[in-house]
């Protein structure tokens, strides 16, 4: 039996998929619910609390965490500290992305920067984080923490994006060879006042982590900005895949964070509905996000939290 016949995901290995694709489903779980996990200190967390986060994203590749103290003044540093405990130490830093490498994200008056929908209140479609970075620079964790929610509205919707991939393979296994083909997606250049700010990126939308052999997905419903191949197995796939994120799928979550509740995930497909502040500007529906090019998971044993830090 060679590597890749173990590897669920490899379109060959069709009883590793199968079992893989069982234990999956069995452990699902029926509602977000059983993914909270409450935390009482998220900057030193328990065994119990960290080894739930843990279960979580390895049933759902996500967890929503509760602060029991909500009300005490947060600041974007507690992104870096839970994840630290978990392994994600490289942030991804981007364009609007503070010193820090960590966004706040709210209304923005400025247009430049308001022309971006995660700095307005429009809906967003589903989407994975980071689609348009380059191969090195995928987007494998991210922290979504609400440190105030809208006064109506800024629900987010969450699909762990390996029930995406179970959805296509039994629909068509087609499906999954084209959406794995490394050119299959392109994002054009970002081009203002003639200068490129980041250039043309073409990847897969299924492709797996050669460090964990895990699923990784690089996806956006948006229509505008994106070129998808143009081969008739690409066309039928994406459609596949549209039709699938439009069911409502009773594996797809929705939740609305409320302050102090944040996400932490293995870039799970997610959507957020439009929102209304009803709160002076500055004041409105503020949420800090962290995204990583590390997986949630367990710290190497024998490495402390300060040491993985420090490296
Ligand atoms: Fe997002």
């Amino acid at each position: 039996m060679t590597q890749t016949d173990n590897n669920p995901f490899d379109l060959d290995a069709v009883q590793a998929y199968g079992a893989w694709r069982e234990r999956k489903l069995a452990n699902y779980p029926v509602s977000l619910d059983e993914l909270v996990v409450p935390v009482e200190n998220p900057r030193a967390l328990t065994d119990v609390e960290r080894a739930a986060i843990l279960q979580a994203c390895g049933r759902a590749n996500m967890a929503v965490y509760t602060l029991a103290h909500s009300g005490e003044a947060m600041d974007k540093t507690l992104l870096a500290g839970l994840g630290a405990q978990f392994g994600l130490r490289d942030l991804d830093c981007h364009l609007y992305t503070d010193d820090d490498g960590i966004s706040a994200l709210q209304v923005s008056a400025q247009r430049r920067q308001y022309e971006y929908i995660p700095y307005s209140n429009h809906a967003i479609s589903w989407h994975t984080d980071g689609y348009y970075n380059p191969p090195q620079h995928r987007v494998l964790g991210m922290v979504l923490h609400c440190v105030r929610p809208a006064a109506q509205g800024g629900e987010n919707r969450l699909l762990d994006h390996e029930i995406a991939y179970i959805r296509l393979r039994d629909e068509n296994p087609r499906h999954i060879a084209a959406l794995m083909q490394a050119d299959v997606m392109t994002i054009p250049a970002n081009v203002e006042e003639g200068i490129e700010i980041r250039p043309l990126q073409s990847g897969p939308v299924f492709s797996v982590d050669a460090q964990s052999g895990k699923l990784h997905m690089r996806y956006t419903a948006r229509t505008r900005s994106i070129d998808w191949k143009q081969d008739a197995d690409t066309q039928a796939a994406v459609r596949a895949l549209e039709a699938v994120l439009a069911e409502d799928l009773p594996q797809s979550f929705r939740h609305r964070l409320a302050a102090g509740q944040g996400v932490i995930c293995n870039n799970v497909l997610h959507t957020r509905s439009a929102f209304e502040d009803d709160a002076p500007a500055g004041q409105g529906r503020l949420m800090y996000r962290a995204r990583f090019y590390q997986r949630v998971g367990p710290l190497r044993p024998g490495k402390s939290i300060i040491e993985r830090n420090n490296k």
